[in-house]
């Protein structure tokens, strides 16, 4: 008995905008930012509600599930769009549900975070939940800031979890935080997102090598048993980085940054559904996910597919 995943979703706002846009407003160029960051492109536009809807709704079609099967709605996310209610109750009337809904905010390690609080639901009698990572960081980002701008986007991918009576793909988890870092990577009220970049990528490969090996050791497995891994898109080198340290080959890595650029709560779920898409996500298989965000958090978590 345990915990599977039964359906994913994405959605991304039409609006594309290239590294070439930025070159013409910021001091900046595609070479910087594609060898600096990887990002080649990124979407922007609408909101946390719309985009999570859609990616919830497409979810909810590939688990072939209707509104009456779900029974509560997670949603992580940095930028909701109203103080209250919380944009899982928005997302929640915008797709016809009347579940109890809640929002998740641990800033880039989210989805991770809201599979660890779905799993405990799960296993206190939650039946299926809808859990979304979604969200509209452009709306946030002082676009004449460059440190910011070449890296955060919009956007949203969507998950259906439900208890299983003989499968479970969640073998091991390691969350953490060190909410003494909270000025490294920080938005406040009516304000920007501000970064300490630089602080920021030496320590995300820090606690994404440490939470990573910690999960696949709780898993009982080593490192060359996963085929697939899914990290948070939000830098192509801390990606490489961690990939060599953990001795997970980067074929083994899904890559989506340079479509979308970092959507926080959103890159994993989105990077999922990619690697469903392209076939990568193989029954009885191993996969690593794994995240870190402002807090700072981190998460990481070993899953083995059932489906
Ligand atoms: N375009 C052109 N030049 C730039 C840009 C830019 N966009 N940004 C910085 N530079 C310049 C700098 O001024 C510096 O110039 P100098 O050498 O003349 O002083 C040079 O490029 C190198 O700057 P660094 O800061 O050393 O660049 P670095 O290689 O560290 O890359 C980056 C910066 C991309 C921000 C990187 O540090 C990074 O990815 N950090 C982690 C970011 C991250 O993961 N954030 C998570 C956010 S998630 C959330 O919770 C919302």
């Amino acid at each position: 008995m345990g915990t599977r995943f039964v359906g994913w979703g994405m959605a991304v706002p039409d609006k594309i905008v290239t590294n070439d846009d930025l070159s013409k407003t910021l001091d900046t160029s595609d070479e910087w930012i594609s060898e600096r960051t990887g990002i080649r492109q990124r979407h922007v536009g609408g909101t946390t509600t719309e985009l999570g809807a859609l990616a919830g709704k497409r979810a909810m079609e590939d688990a072939k599930v209707g509104p009456e099967d779900i029974d509560f709605v997670l949603l992580a996310t940095t930028t909701p769009d109203r103080m209250a209610p919380s944009t899982a109750a928005l997302i929640q009337a915008e797709l016809g549900l009347t579940c109890p809904v809640l929002d998740v905010n641990a800033a880039c390690a989210g989805f991770p975070y809201a599979v660890r609080v779905a799993q405990g639901l799960i296993e206190t009698g939650t039946k299926r939940i809808l859990l979304i990572g979604a969200e509209t960081l452009s709306r946030w980002v002082d676009w004449t800031d460059r440190n910011v701008a070449v890296l955060l986007a919009d956007g949203a991918g969507a998950t259906v979890m439900e208890y299983s009576d003989t499968d479970n793909d969640i073998l091991s988890f390691v969350l953490g935080a060190s909410g003494v870092d909270a000025d490294l990577l920080t938005c406040d009220h009516g304000s920007y997102f501000f970064m300490d970049g630089k602080e920021v990528f030496r320590r995300a490969v820090r606690v994404v090598v440490d939470s990573a090996s910690e999960a696949i050791e709780k898993a009982g497995i080593e490192a060359k048993d996963i085929s697939l891994m899914i990290p948070h898109q939000a830098n192509i080198r801390i990606i490489q980085a961690a990939s060599e340290r953990l001795g997970i080959p980067m074929e083994n890595a899904v890559i989506t940054l340079d479509r979308y650029g970092n959507t926080s709560s959103a890159s994993i779920p989105m990077a999922f559904w990619h690697a469903r898409d392209e076939g990568r996500v193989k029954k009885g298989e191993y996969a690593l996910m794994t995240g870190f965000g402002a807090g700072m958090t981190w998460a990481s978590s070993v899953l083995k597919w059932s489906l």
